[in-house]
């Protein structure tokens, strides 16, 4: 019997109409575009509609990829969504997709893994095809990060965007394998970015409104440090794993929160900069949707990309990579 295997068979991504630049924010906090763009890369995001929720962007990204597929919808077995700006506490966000597809009796779920959701749904798909339990999945990355972001917080609200990225992941069809993989989390650091109000722990009151209190919080120097070292190390493990060394990979695709963090990991790693893959200047933070608007941004370039090595960070900490590798390659 032949090895099941896990391979991306296409993606898609979307991107809301509206654009705020460094200049817009200019206007509404104590901010300047020279203050933003050295300490972060970013020119400018993109705004979802206020009536726009998370499951809308998503359903967007995964009909695009759906489509490129060339498989029926009826064909998906399960949708597995990465986003910390669910539509509702409950249910998932990935039912209200499964239901603006018209799809029924399939398994849906989200998962919470912040920026690094993306790689962490994606992992999780690949085990679902390799042991045969499921042949199609859809994996969507969506987050609204401005309906969490506090529009006061000059800190914070200069760094996020929405967005959405889709994959259509498959047992026997497309051409990436998803291969090699690491993932951790590192709970001591639950403290350093979140949002302190609205869950069982502290439940939404006047009092926790009135402090701001069901906004993201950060503290940016902290989160930084470990970003690097943690994507640097994510990284490592999975060229080890894999038998590679960085020169074999064509393209890194960080996660995209901060231009400072990505030149730092890409130095430690001794990949040059044309090899890496940026879309934070144009899109900002997107959370789990930075990697997949990412990867879908590199499948679409039509350039011959055999070895795409995804890293993030994002709040619990969690960290990972994995390898995509076109299928047929042989390590080292
Ligand atoms: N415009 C102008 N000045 C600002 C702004 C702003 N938007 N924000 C902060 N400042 C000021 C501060 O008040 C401070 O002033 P002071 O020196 O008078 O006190 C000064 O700039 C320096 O502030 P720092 O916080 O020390 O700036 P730093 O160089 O650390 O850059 C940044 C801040 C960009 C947030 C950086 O720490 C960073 O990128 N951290 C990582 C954040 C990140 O990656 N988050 C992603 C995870 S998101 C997720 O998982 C959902």
């Amino acid at each position: 019997m032949n090895k099941k295997t896990a391979r991306i068979l296409a993606t898609g991504a979307y991107l809301p109409d509206k654009v705020l630049t460094n200049k817009d924010l200019e206007n509404m906090v104590d901010t300047s575009d020279d203050w933003i763009t050295t300490r972060t890369g970013i020119k400018e995001r993109r705004i979802a509609a206020e009536d726009q929720s998370t499951s809308d962007m998503g359903v967007i990204a995964a009909e695009r990829a759906i489509k490129k597929s060339g498989l029926d919808k009826t064909n998906i077995d399960a949708i597995i969504v990465a986003t910390i700006t669910p539509d509702m506490f409950f249910p998932s966000t990935a039912c209200f997709i499964q239901r603006k597809l018209g799809l029924t009796h399939i398994p849906c779920f989200d998962i919470s893994a912040a920026c690094t959701g993306y790689i962490f749904s994606l992992v999780t798909a690949a085990q679902f095809l390799k042991t045969g339990a499921f042949k199609n999945i859809l994996v969507v990355a969506a987050e609204k990060m401005s309906a969490i972001t506090d529009w006061e917080d000059r800190a914070t609200c200069v760094l996020f965007g929405d967005g959405a990225g889709a994959a259509v992941v498959s047992e026997e069809k497309g051409s990436m394998e998803i291969g090699q993989f690491f993932l951790g989390s590192d709970g001591r650091c639950t403290d350093i970015l979140n949002i302190p109000a609205g869950g069982s722990f502290c439940p939404a009151s006047e009092e926790t409104v009135k402090k701001r209190l069901h906004f993201t919080k950060m503290t940016g120097q902290d989160v930084f440090k470990h970003a690097v070292r943690y994507m640097t190390e994510s990284a490592e493990n999975v060229l080890k794993k894999s038998g590679l060394k960085i020169e074999d990979i064509d393209c890194l695709l960080p996660h995209q929160a901060n231009i400072r963090i990505i030149t730092a990991v890409a130095k430690r790693l001794g990949i040059p900069e044309e090899k890496v893959y940026l879309n934070v200047h144009e899109c900002g933070n997107m959370s789990a949707a930075s990697s997949s608007v990412g990867l879908d941004g590199i499948l679409s370039q039509q350039k011959d990309v055999k070895r795409i090595l995804m890293v993030a960070f994002g709040a619990g900490l969690t960290y990972g990579a994995l390898l995509l590798q076109k299928l047929g390659e042989k390590n080292g």
